[in-house]
């Protein structure tokens, strides 16, 4: 069922059987002009949809006017898109670094909590995924990531039990620099957090002047029920990281901070070539007028009720995460329900739990993209 890609390309993804050629909302159409319903979101990042008309239009534009300079030059889309993150953020989050992915933003952020406490050792979670650069993969759980980071002689984090206060409470003192918290596990299988451990986190990093960093490369934006998951767990951090869906498929990603953890720095203490480049900004700034104007995020909370409701109806006992960010506890191997549903010509995602099976589609996903879903899901699970 999975292809290999073309030999000149390292064989190091897994491939879905779809080769697409053109999207439309929670739609691929394939080589053959065959239709896809896409409940993987293009990996969480299609939070409008593929090609929503007004992220392309901003695109299109601003690629006219100027495809790029280097952030040797101010430029208004990055000052805006600064400003418009900082008013969508919990309060005191407001100071912003723009890079390129999900991994470039989580190695910064530990590298300012890093710079800012004096400290060296991280603290992080069971089933915490943050990303493949050498610093990330050290505070990702799993024996391969774990191994890759010792190669390159990086210090591994501390890992405690997921949601597990009291874990937490042991391992965080006056060495750590900080604990990165995905409040929903991506990869994990769409685990979240008790909002009662990111309470105690927020606490125990206080009492310990360690730095809390959420990382909402894959929960954020929308997803979660609020345009942070900080905001929807009610609970601040000192640094927070956005990438995947914040351009809805530019490559772009951002650390936000509270200005107390970045009151030291001077210029050149943080650099990217490409960071906050005038085409991915105008592209998160047409996304994230879309969210706001379509009430996307409240979409997302209907329909994962909706969903999750339709899932329990079909005998699914177990449902967890938040908005449109779900897994599916499954009775048999999540991967097997995959490839079925691919020949509804459904996408879905797996986890590292073998039985989950993840849903992350657009938060414009509609009732009746539901309910073709949980149809296929039927046909399946039967
Ligand atoms: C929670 C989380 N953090 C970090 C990353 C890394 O993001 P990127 O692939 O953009 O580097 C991912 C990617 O899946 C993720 O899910």
């Amino acid at each position: 069922m999975l292809k290999a890609e073309a030999p000149a390309l390292l064989p190091v993804y897994a491939q879905m059987p779809v080769r697409p050629s053109r999207g439309r909302g929670s739609w691929l159409i394939d080589e053959d002009g065959r239709e896809w319903l896409d409940a993987y979101g293009g990996h969480a990042v299609a939070t409008t949809g593929h090609s929503h008309p007004d992220v392309v239009r901003a695109v299109a534009e601003q690629a006219e006017a100027l495809l790029f300079y280097s952030t040797a030059v101010p430029h208004p889309l990055r000052e805006e898109l600064a400003e418009t993150l900082a008013a969508l953020c919990p309060q005191p989050l407001g100071r912003i670094f723009f890079c390129n992915s999900g991994a470039e933003a989580n190695e910064n952020a530990l590298h300012l909590a890093r710079r800012h406490t004096g400290r060296g050792t991280i603290v992080s979670l069971r089933g915490g995924w943050h990303g493949r650069t050498a610093a990330t993969l050290a505070c990702t759980d799993g024996a391969p990531y774990e191994a890759a980071a010792r190669r390159a002689g990086v210090p591994l984090s501390r890992k405690v039990a997921f949601d597990d206060v009291a874990a937490l409470e042991k391992a965080v003192d006056d060495s750590v620099a900080a604990v990165i918290v995905e409040p929903v596990q991506g990869f994990a299988g769409a685990r979240d957090c008790s909002p009662n451990f990111l309470r105690s986190a927020r606490e125990i990093c206080d009492a310990r002047g360690a730095a809390l960093l959420f990382d909402e490369v894959q929960c954020g934006i929308g997803r979660c029920g609020a345009f942070s998951a900080a905001e929807s767990f009610g609970v601040t951090p000192d640094l927070l990281t956005f990438a995947k869906g914040l351009a809805a498929g530019l490559p772009i990603g951002a650390v936000v901070a509270t200005p107390a953890l970045v009151e030291s720095l001077a210029p050149g203490d943080l650099g990217s070539t490409f960071g906050g480049g005038p085409v991915p900004c105008a592209a998160a700034l047409a996304n994230i007028a879309v969210i706001e104007r379509d009430d996307l995020i409240g979409n997302a909370v209907r329909m994962g009720e909706y969903l999750t409701e339709g899932a329990r109806k079909l005998g699914v006992t177990r449902v967890s995460g938040r908005g449109l960010l779900l897994g599916l506890h499954l009775e048999r191997p999540a991967v097997e329900v995959q490839h079925a549903l691919f020949s509804h010509q459904i996408l879905t995602g797996t986890a590292t739990d073998p039985r989950v099976l993840r849903l992350l589609p657009p938060l414009s996903f509609s009732s009746r993209e539901c309910d073709l879903l949980l149809a296929g899901l039927q046909e399946v699970l039967r």
